[in-house]
């Protein structure tokens, strides 16, 4: 077994491939997942393919044995967010995701709502969007330069109880030096050397990613597009156990 992808604590596996299912209706979905394997990867469902489906595919998906985790990137009010978080416990999500600037209220009643659930979901926040340069957070009245926004947020997140965070592989090395080894860095922008960057700019190569310190990687198209996925999400479990 990959001790990468075998949490010997757990005796679990704990694949750190997290596969973006990036389409836009179940049918695909469901034949796309088809040639998965629960043990090697788990899956993340936005807000497009949420929207198009509902709670019923991932109630589908987790009953074929895989772990989910929902992106859906929640913004609002303390009340409403902690209550959507208990819905994802309820509906038995491995994941969620939050915004850090909704704040340190927000991320802490989120952290409540789910803290009793026996299997409760992890619960991570998106701190400055990747999309986001200095002049759009200018715009929006943040003068912080981006990392510096970046760092400030995580730390917020993980002074509000929070998981982990969203944030870019090229950020993970000096997350982890000011935050700490105790918290999840699930980091999105993965291209196997051999792949082409599609529409990301800076990219990492899953190796690379883990060694700067990501705690799970996602990753879409590399292995979505792949003629074959299943060897696609293999050779790149191989080429973290290689590392
Ligand atoms: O196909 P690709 O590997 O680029 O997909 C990456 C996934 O991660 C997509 O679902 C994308 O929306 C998401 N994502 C990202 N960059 C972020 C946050 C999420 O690419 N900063």
């Amino acid at each position: 077994m990959n001790p990468l992808i075998f949490d010997t604590q757990s005796q679990k596996s704990d694949p750190k491939i997290i596969i973006a299912l990036d389409f836009p209706n179940e049918k695909q979905t469901v034949e796309f997942v088809r040639q998965l394997n629960p043990n090697l990867c788990r899956l993340k469902i936005g807000k497009e393919l949420f929207t198009a489906t509902g709670a019923s595919l991932v109630e589908k998906l987790m009953t074929q044995g895989f772990e989910i985790f929902l992106d859906l990137k929640f913004h609002d009010i303390p009340n409403t967010v902690a209550n959507a978080c208990r819905s994802a416990a309820e509906l038995g999500v491995w994941l969620v995701d939050m915004h850090a600037s909704g704040g340190k209220r927000m991320m802490e009643a989120a952290a409540n709502a789910v803290a009793n659930f026996q299997n409760r979901p992890k619960l991570i926040a998106v701190t400055v969007l990747t999309s986001m340069t200095a002049d759009d957070l200018a715009e929006i009245g943040i003068q912080t330069p981006v990392q510096q926004q970046v760092l400030k947020l995580a730390q917020l997140a993980q002074h509000s109880d929070l998981d982990g965070i969203v944030c870019s592989a090229q950020e993970a090395a000096l997350l982890r030096q000011q935050i700490g080894n105790d918290f999840l860095l699930v980091t999105p922008g993965i291209r196997p050397a051999s792949n082409q960057t599609d529409d990301q700019r800076r990219t990492m190569t899953p190796l690379q990613a883990i060694n700067a310190g990501s705690s799970y990687l996602v990753i879409g198209r590399p292995i979505t597009q792949a003629k074959n996925p299943l060897q696609a999400l293999m050779d790149i479990n191989n080429s973290i156990q290689a590392g």
